[in-house]
């Protein structure tokens, strides 16, 4: 099966790494999402229960701009309650969303020119376009999918959020469509 999902990865279009829901059932354990979260029904009460919501398609993008926007007090929850916030990879962000909801269904591509919009109203320029203040994008270029911005969410987020907090700038949420925006305009290097 891996070796099936590393030839599919490497001739399709598309690089959304494919979850695996056993991998992401066990990193719900052990990573202790479970003491906050429930899946289908078993879990913690104190978090929003994870999983396709009514009305809403179950997508990579969805998954991960609702991850974005409710990080901060995730991680402020994490704080108080004593659990480390784990560093996670691509493959794991996605076999941990395929626990929770089964195969994504498909994103429809985002809008090169609405993802620089974006980038630019959701402040993402006036750190990234200075070396300074953040690591160029650039070299990200044609490598982005949800999952490894859900990566770098886990490994780089709470570093963007004192850079925010530091320069009085307020953590940004984003959309299902403007992620799709975002992840087309940075993969396309302008
Ligand atoms: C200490 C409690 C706590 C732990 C542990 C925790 N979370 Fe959360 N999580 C929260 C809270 C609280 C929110 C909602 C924040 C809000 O209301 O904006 C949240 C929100 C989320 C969301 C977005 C909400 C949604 O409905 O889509 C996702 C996805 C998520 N958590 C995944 C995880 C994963 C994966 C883990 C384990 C690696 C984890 N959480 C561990 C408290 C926790
Ligand atoms: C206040 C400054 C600031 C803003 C605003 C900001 N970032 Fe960042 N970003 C950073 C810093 C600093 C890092 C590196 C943090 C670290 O490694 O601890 C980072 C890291 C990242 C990474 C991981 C990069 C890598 O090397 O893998 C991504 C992806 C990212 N940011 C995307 C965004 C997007 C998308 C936006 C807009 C929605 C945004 N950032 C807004 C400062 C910012």
């Amino acid at each position: 099966m891996a070796g099936m999902v590393g030839l599919s990865a490497a001739s399709a279009a598309d690089p959304v790494p494919k979850g695996d829901a056993a991998a992401g059932g066990r990193l719900f354990t052990e990573l202790r999402c479970s003491t906050c979260h429930s899946v289908r029904g078993v879990g913690g009460t104190a978090a929003p229960a994870l999983g396709p919501r009514a009305g809403q398609s179950y997508t990579p993008n969805v998954m991960v701009s609702s991850l974005w926007s409710h990080v901060t007090k995730m991680w402020d929850a994490m704080e108080r309650a004593g659990v480390s916030a784990p560093k996670l990879t691509a493959q794991q962000t996605a076999d941990l969303f395929a626990y929770f909801g089964g195969t994504p269904a498909g994103d429809k591509p985002g809008d090169v020119s609405q993802g620089k919009k974006v980038y630019e109203a959701k402040l993402c320029a006036s750190c990234h376009d200075n070396q300074y203040f953040a690591p160029d994008l650039g070299r990200l270029a044609g490598k982005i999918n949800a999952f490894t911005m859900g990566s770098g969410l886990w490994e780089h987020g709470r570093g963007m959020l004192s850079r925010l907090i530091s320069r009085n700038m307020t953590w940004q949420t984003l959309t299902p469509e403007e992620l799709g925006h975002l992840i087309a305009y940075l993969n396309s290097g302008d």
